[in-house]
């Protein structure tokens, strides 16, 4: 298959940026492809982080250490951006600014206001195509959950439960470092770095909160700073969002919660969904495991255990025995960024990645869970349609 080739420039060359290059690396591993990245540009504001790629990518043709430069690069048609969030607003609306397509990190912008100044800018160039970064929806578990609920297997929900959960921080004396700092991380603290990722589905499945009751954590107060001093750990280490959802049919009580300190979890995400005739739960704790406990009158309640195969959104060369990780959730949200940037409205799956309207709604949400802490008030939230 002839396949288009989108010339990416990265923007932010540390954790995330290196996942994008090790993706597009091994494009090799999907079928059926008509697009294929090629990281040609790297810009990082430390030229080490462009080095590795340099070392890494025989593709890449150029480097630098400031951005603007990248974006008067005329043969970049895309870009990847992982920076701080404090950067957000500024770089996406330059990057949108310049005609080239976009994929961003979430949260999209410090805050609500950061956020608005990036819908401006999408709204101004509507020829460009910019999407959030959010992967674990593309576990083929989540997948799953997704399709029952778009067939309606659940009956009437009684309750949702999402969440996202990290323990290194537990540590006392792991260093301070951007994400706890409310200059480069935002109040949101907790919420802006992994609530988008809990948002995701519920935003996506039709699940706006109507409400939030918020209860934030800080659990450890000060870090060590890596010169001997120990400084203010300001950010919320730990978010519980107790959420009222209501549509035009269901009404139902949704938790969500992000957490730095949950003992015992790395990287977990997950989704729970209790219904009247069907109850259902992914985590990524199990990767290949969906636990499903389907009911009718009278009837058993047991809980299923699954081992899903590997079937995911983007065919691939893996053999459906085999194990889907995190590494493969990214590559299959790259290829439903590549998909769509190539074939727009005819992606070649339905599955896209996270919209600008969906972590705008994450942003409401966040900013009335700050309200409601501040306040101890349940904040009720507007939707304009
Ligand atoms: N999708 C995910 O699973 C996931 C996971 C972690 C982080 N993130 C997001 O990715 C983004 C970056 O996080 P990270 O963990 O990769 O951080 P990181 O600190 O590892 O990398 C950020 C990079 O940005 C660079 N940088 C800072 N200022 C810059 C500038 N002006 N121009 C160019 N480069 C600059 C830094 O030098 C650093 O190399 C954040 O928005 C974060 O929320 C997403």
């Amino acid at each position: 298959m002839n396949k288009k080739i989108i010339r990416f420039g990265v923007i932010g060359c540390g954790l995330m940026g290196r996942e994008f290059a090790s993706a597009a690396a091994r494009w090799c591993h999907l079928t059926n492809m008509n697009s294929e990245p090629r990281i040609v540009a790297v810009c990082d504001a430390n030229p080490e982080a462009t080095q590795w790629f340099k070392n890494s990518l025989a593709s890449v043709e150029a480097t630098y250490t400031d951005y603007r430069e990248l974006l008067a690069n005329p043969t970049v048609d895309a870009i990847y951006c992982a920076v701080p969030h404090n950067l957000h607003a500024q770089i996406y609306i330059d990057i949108i600014e310049s005609g080239k397509h976009l994929l961003g990190e979430k949260p999209f912008g410090i805050d609500k206001e950061a956020n608005a100044l990036i819908t401006e800018a999408i709204s101004r160039n509507p020829n460009v195509i910019v999407r959030c970064s959010s992967e674990f929806p593309f576990f083929p578990g989540a997948q799953q959950i997704v399709q029952w609920v778009r067939e309606n297997k659940f009956g009437k929900i009684i309750e949702v439960e999402a969440g996202f959960w990290h323990s290194s921080d537990l540590d006392p004396t792991k260093p301070i470092n951007w994400k706890r700092r409310i200059a480069t991380n935002g109040e949101y603290g907790c919420m802006g770095d992994l609530g988008m990722h809990v948002l995701h589905l519920p935003i996506r499945l039709g699940w706006k909160p109507k409400s939030v009751r918020a209860l934030l954590s800080k659990i450890v107060p000060e870090r060590p700073d890596g010169k001997g001093e120990l400084v203010p750990c300001e950010t919320w280490d730990n978010a519980i969002l107790a959420c009222e959802v209501e549509t035009s049919t269901q009404q139902f009580p949704m938790v969500l919660s992000t957490k730095r300190i949950a003992p015992g979890h790395a990287n977990t995400w997950f989704i729970r969904i209790t219904g009247t005739e069907l109850s259902a739960e992914f985590t990524t704790k199990n990767p290949k495991q969906v636990a499903s406990l389907p009911y009718r009158s009278g009837g058993v309640q047991s809980w299923h255990i699954t081992d899903t195969p590997y079937k995911s959104a983007y065919g691939t060369i893996t053999g459906g025995i085999f194990e889907f990780g995190f590494s493969d959730s990214i590559l299959q949200m790259w290829a439903a960024f590549c998909d769509e940037l190539t074939n727009r409205a005819e992606m070649m799956q339905p599955f896209y990645c996270a919209t600008p309207e969906e972590a705008t709604s994450s942003h409401i949400v966040f900013t009335a869970a700050l309200e409601s802490s501040r306040t101890g008030q349940t904040i009720a939230l507007h939707w304009e349609e």
